[in-house]
């Protein structure tokens, strides 16, 4: 299984401290955002990784990263998304890398306090559709900034539902997801949303109508850094106090 890491978009919702970087080069406790996505990758054993970026810092992942070696990365390779143009559309860019594996998934400024591994272990055991991690969420005032599962009373997921007004469960998606091969194709059929862009949640509701969608629930703390300047630093904190990507 091959990781992405999406990490382009303007980050307007932390201007101004985008207008001068990229998001997920700010710093989250004692290294730049980046690097706690690429620890939870690297943990959940993937080696080879795709990072997408866009806008006018790209060049400083590079300076960060360089090859990879040195935060346990084989082979890295980068892509350049020419506009924000959507989460779906910048994974769509990794298609030539992927080259047929199934792929994880992850939003940069996501963080997690325990391992993914479980999940991707999960989706490994039969590789096939799609697979989200969810995490319980209980104010809809957070809800509405989140994709939110719908869930039937076997607990299987109906649709998903991006940034809902009336949230309709107590569950947000996590930006980290497994999908099989397949989905480039899904997302070369995709129309833009209102914003203009090639949603990821309109993946995800392919795979749900399809009846290949699982879902895992994952523990400990997660947060979206980009989420706005408060969760920023909510995140900072608490990684400051409990870590992050612990076993
Ligand atoms: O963090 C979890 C949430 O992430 C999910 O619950 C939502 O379903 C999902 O749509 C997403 O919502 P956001 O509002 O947080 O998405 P945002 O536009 O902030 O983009 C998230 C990451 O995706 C960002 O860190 C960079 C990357 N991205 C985004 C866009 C729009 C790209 O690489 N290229 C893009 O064009």
């Amino acid at each position: 299984m091959k990781g992405v890491l999406l990490a382009g978009g303007t980050g307007s919702r932390l201007y101004p401290l985008t207008r001068i970087t990229n998001k997920h080069l700010l710093p989250i406790y004692d290294r730049p955002m980046i690097q706690w996505s690429i620890e939870a990758l690297v943990n959940a054993g993937i080696t080879e990784m795709m990072l997408v970026t866009g806008g006018t810092h790209a060049g400083e992942f590079l300076r960060l990263l360089g090859n990879g070696h040195e935060f346990g990365i084989d082979r890295l390779s980068y892509g350049y998304q020419e506009r924000p143009g959507g989460i779906a559309e910048a994974l769509g860019l990794a298609e030539r890398f992927a080259d047929g594996e199934p792929v994880l998934v992850m939003l940069a400024d996501n963080v997690v306090e325990r391992s993914i591994r479980p999940m991707v272990e999960a989706f490994l055991a039969e590789p096939r559709g799609g697979r989200i991690l969810l995490t319980p969420v209980s104010e809809p005032s957070h809800l509405r900034h989140l994709g939110v599962p719908e869930l039937d009373a076997g607990g299987r997921v109906v649709r998903i539902i991006e940034k809902p007004e009336e949230p309709p469960s107590s569950f947000g998606v996590t930006g980290i997801y497994c999908y099989d091969a397949g989905v480039f194709d899904v997302i070369k059929r995709l129309v833009p949303s209102g914003r203009g862009e090639l949603e990821i949640t309109d993946v995800n509701n392919h795979y749900v109508a399809q009846g290949t969608m699982g879902y895992d629930i994952l523990e400990g703390f997660w947060g979206d850094a980009g989420e706005s300047i408060d969760a920023y630093y909510a995140v900072n904190d608490f990684v400051r106090t409990y870590g992050a990507n612990k076993a």
